[in-house]
């Protein structure tokens, strides 16, 4: 709890120090007040890691965590809490104060863009989960800010969407991870989003900030609004809306001072904003006095081999074993050849895109991994079997003989002496700022220069995306000019690059050529750069060969998958399979090779209609910094995947609960499913999904028994404790996952037939036993009504357990129930605190 010293502090501040100190004052910092020893704040993202200063995949290199819905899929707290540690030490080491962390959005559509990062369908599960990573990251003295408050669920139009939601619907399902992160995990900061929320833009929504946030939760840190999402002045700040970022602000800062000269905003609610963010300096030691202050840290790396270990525990438990022939754990006594087949096999697809990027320490890949450790013993042949670049990947190696050179100049047209020369591994090069150590940031140019080997004669196509203004030169002659016009409509780098510009140039195999960029940073906007691919004249017979090589070969491994520019922030998905063809690769290589694992290297959720066809599929997301080795030590039995689904995979696109309601339109996106989002919907409605949520093979079996109540009857209000027995029948140790459920027996209002209320997560040896206990509160019989109990009041409006039945039901998916138990709950309907 902070103590005193924030009061003292903000009484002897004026008013301008305080509408400074809520305001950023540079992209990822704000400022402090020197004259009283209140030190700066660095704010950095989050979730996948620590990224410090930098922008997108750029930085100092970080430990890379598994992606949001990977954590979701571990169902394990413990685990959460100890990633959370390792970022709050990242934080510590890159001198970050605020961790823009975790995103507890719901994966509302399986297109939502940001799905990856966020944990779950399921309130309940992201709730824990997110809770305990907060924990774990403020047990080092840094603060995490949950994000995205609230209901920003999809990209679409995601500055502005309006989503339209009851108040049921929001207690029921969008707000409570919010409010585990807050009162069970004790977060210190709350992002507001960017989205409108029942026509009123988050970051100055009185109800959402003011009552359910600080009134009904206590909550008592600080709101900061999500990059450039403020939208006023008065309405920020008396919605109680404590730091404007980036800097500089164009709300907070001058113009809010001087709206409180006018009288505009009363001092009270600029002394409440300006108490959030002092509160916060104490939480975190920046108010020890003058010398803290101002001084941000040089970011250090920590690349801990524990810390590895750790990312590569958690890639390992969050993984999903959906079917499994017998094939897994790979034997390898009669595998003399393994074919490694797939897009991603060979590319380290760790994370999603957009900001939560991070520059990992290092990615393994599966390809990486199996060839160190089978070297000698199994010949490995790779494929990649389709391409599935969503943008012309970068020209780079083995394209180009070396490296190529990029020189900076001072100013534009690559004129006179270069202020810096450097070595680029590709044919991109995007900053923000300064683009390197000395080179003007204003005002820049760069060339960009190597030597291209073709290995085909013909027709091939260069590709030039920007951010300002280039043009390409084959051996001194321009090819490609792109210098005037407009380039806009692209997507790669949040929208912030034009799309793609097509040149076509006749090459001769092996027939080097120099390959030359000149870039000027005119009429780029925040970001600037380029990125130059080159297409070949044919493409490959890819399936073709793959397919061979899985024939020929003992043993296939696939990795399908996506990557950050299919699932990322800025834009929703648009396909429901995974791209570039890769069903027909799965299948196709499984007709080849009765003895074909699938590792599907994307979140989604994406079609599985082909999920039978292979004879073992691992869902692994997007595993982290240690994906590759991870999914080896699946393989090869070393590790057991021990994830269940945090989310329902749906037989059909359109068989998900927001389907009819998706993606909005009229600048307004409907809740219309109301509470029955993911297995609720599937679950009541009685449709079989492809995969049910909870669910998740092992490599050793177990039995679940029923669930056995302390007592068969409670007053309504009263805790339900649960007994379950869970025993490992088979021959290696392996976790499970208990799964509580309740239903309604005679629901006073429609409710959703089932709903995950509890779960358990527990280790057991061959033969082992063990008796997990849950407690079911009274909140997990209740629901929200916001007419009050007996529908008649607003004023009563509240969350209430209403008396009679309830079945509990214990099982390994929402679709597995091993037993059930029935409950009476008796008296009047009890009124929950809010
Ligand atoms: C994202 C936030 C992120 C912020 C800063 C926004 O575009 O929505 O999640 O923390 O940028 O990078």
């Amino acid at each position: 709890m902070p103590g005193d010293r924030w009061q003292e502090l903000l009484a002897a501040l004026t008013v301008e120090e305080k509408a400074g100190l809520v305001a950023g004052t540079g992209f990822w910092t704000a400022g402090g007040v020197e004259r009283l020893g209140i030190g700066a704040l660095k704010l950095s993202d989050g979730p996948a890691g620590v990224r410090g200063d930098g922008l997108l995949g750029a930085g100092t290199p970080t430990a890379c965590l598994p992606c949001g819905a990977s954590l979701g899929a571990t169902w394990d707290p413990e685990l959460l809490e100890e990633l959370g540690a390792l970022a709050g030490d990242e934080a510590a080491a890159k001198g970050v104060h605020v961790l823009l962390a975790p995103t507890v959005n719901l994966h509302r559509a399986p297109f939502g863009g940001r799905n990856f990062e966020c944990y779950s369908e399921d309130p309940l599960l992201s709730g824990r989960l997110a809770a305990a990573f907060v924990r774990g990251v403020q047990s080092r003295g840094v603060a995490a800010a949950v994000k995205h408050f609230a209901a920003n669920d999809s990209e679409h139009e995601r500055h502005t969407i309006d989503v339209r939601a009851d108040e049921r619907t929001l207690r029921e399902t969008v707000l409570p991870p919010f409010k585990a992160v807050v009162v069970e995990g004790g977060a210190w900061g709350v992002m507001g989003s960017y989205n409108r929320l029942n026509g009123i833009h988050c970051c100055e929504h009185e109800w959402l900030l003011g009552t359910v946030l600080r009134d009904d939760w206590g909550f008592d840190g600080f709101v900061v609004s999500d990059w450039f999402a403020t939208r006023s002045t008065i309405g920020s700040a008396c919605a109680g809306m404590s730091l404007e970022m980036p800097g500089p602000p164009a709300f907070y800062g001058t113009p809010l001072a001087e709206a409180v000269e006018a009288g505009d905003v009363d001092d009270t609610v600029l002394d409440r904003i300006a108490g959030d963010v002092l509160r916060l300096r104490e939480r975190i030691g920046a108010l020890d006095g003058p010398s803290s202050a101002m001084s941000l840290a040089d970011e250090a790396e920590l690349d801990r081999p524990e810390d590895r270990a750790l990312l590569r525990r958690a890639a390992v438990a969050g993984t999903v074993l959906l079917r499994n022939d017998g094939v897994l754990p790979l034997e390898l006594s009669g595998v003399r050849s393994l074919a490694v087949i797939g897009p991603n096999a060979d590319r380290a697809c760790v994370m999603g895109g957009g900001s939560a990027q991070v520059n990992p320490y290092r990615s393994s890949t599966l390809l990486e991994a199996l060839r160190s450790r089978l070297e000698g013993r199994v010949a490995l042949r790779h494929e990649p079997g389709c391409d599935v670049s969503r943008t012309t990947p970068p020209l780079g190696w083995p394209d180009l003989a070396g490296k190529a050179t990029a020189a900076y100049f001072d100013g534009h047209g690559c004129r006179g002496e270069p202020a810096a020369v450097t070595a680029a591994g590709s044919f991109e090069a995007v900053a923000v700022g300064e683009p390197h150590p000395g080179v003007d940031a204003a005002e820049y140019s760069l060339k960009m220069t190597a030597m291209l080997v073709p290995s085909t004669t013909g027709r091939y196509e260069l590709r030039l995306m920007q951010a300002g203004r280039a043009r390409v030169l084959i051996d001194g002659e321009v090819v490609l000019d792109a210098t005037e016009g407009f380039f806009g409509g692209g997507e790669a780098y949040l929208g912030m690059m034009s799309a793609e510009i097509p040149a076509p140039v006749d090459l001769v195999a092996g027939e080097a050529v120099e390959v030359a960029v000149e870039f000027e940073n005119r009429d780029a906007m925040f970001l600037a750069g380029f990125r130059l691919g080159l297409l070949a004249p044919e493409p490959a017979d890819l399936l073709g060969a793959a397919v061979e090589a899985a024939s020929a070969c003992d043993a296939a491994i696939v990795v399908v998958g996506t990557d950050h520019e299919w699932e990322t922030e800025g834009r929703d998905r648009d396909a429901w399979e995974l791209p570039g063809g890769q069903p027909e690769l799965i299948r196709r290589v499984a007709e080849a090779n009765p003895r074909t694992i699938v590792v599907v290297n994307a979140v989604g959720p994406h079609a599985l209609d082909w999920l039978e066809a292979p004879a073992a599929v691992l869902h692994a997301g997007f595993g982290g910094q240690e994906f590759g080795e991870a999914a080896a030590d699946m393989i090869l039995g070393d590790a057991e995947p021990g994830g269940r689904m945090p989310t329902t995979v749906p037989a059909q696109a359109e068989q998900f609960a927001a389907h009819v309601n998706y993606p909005g339109d009229g600048g307004a996106v409907h809740y219309g499913e109301r509470m029955f989002v993911g297995h609720r919907w599937h679950d009541s409605l009685g449709i079989e999904p492809a995969v049910p949520f909870g669910f998740g093979l092992s490599y050793t079996t177990f039995e679940i028994g029923p669930p056995r109540l302390a007592r068969s009857t409670a007053a309504a209000g009263e805790d339900v404790s649960v007994d379950v027995e869970v025993n490992n029948t088979g021959d290696r140790r392996g976790a499970e996952v208990v799964q509580i459920y309740v239903e309604p027996l005679q629901p006073r209002v429609q409710r959703p037939i089932r709903e995950l209320k509890g779960f358990a997560k527990v280790h057991l040896d061959p033969g082992e036993k063990a008796t997990v206990s849950v407690v079911l509160n009274a909140g997990a019989f209740a629901r929200y009504d916001p007419r009050g109990a007996d529908f008649a009041s607003a004023d009563d409006a509240g969350w209430y357990v209403d008396p009679g039945d309830y079945r509990i039901a214990a099982g390994r998916s929402s679709r597995h129930l091993c037993g059930t138990a029935t409950v009476t709950l008796t008296g009047e309907p009890r009124r929950l605190a809010p």
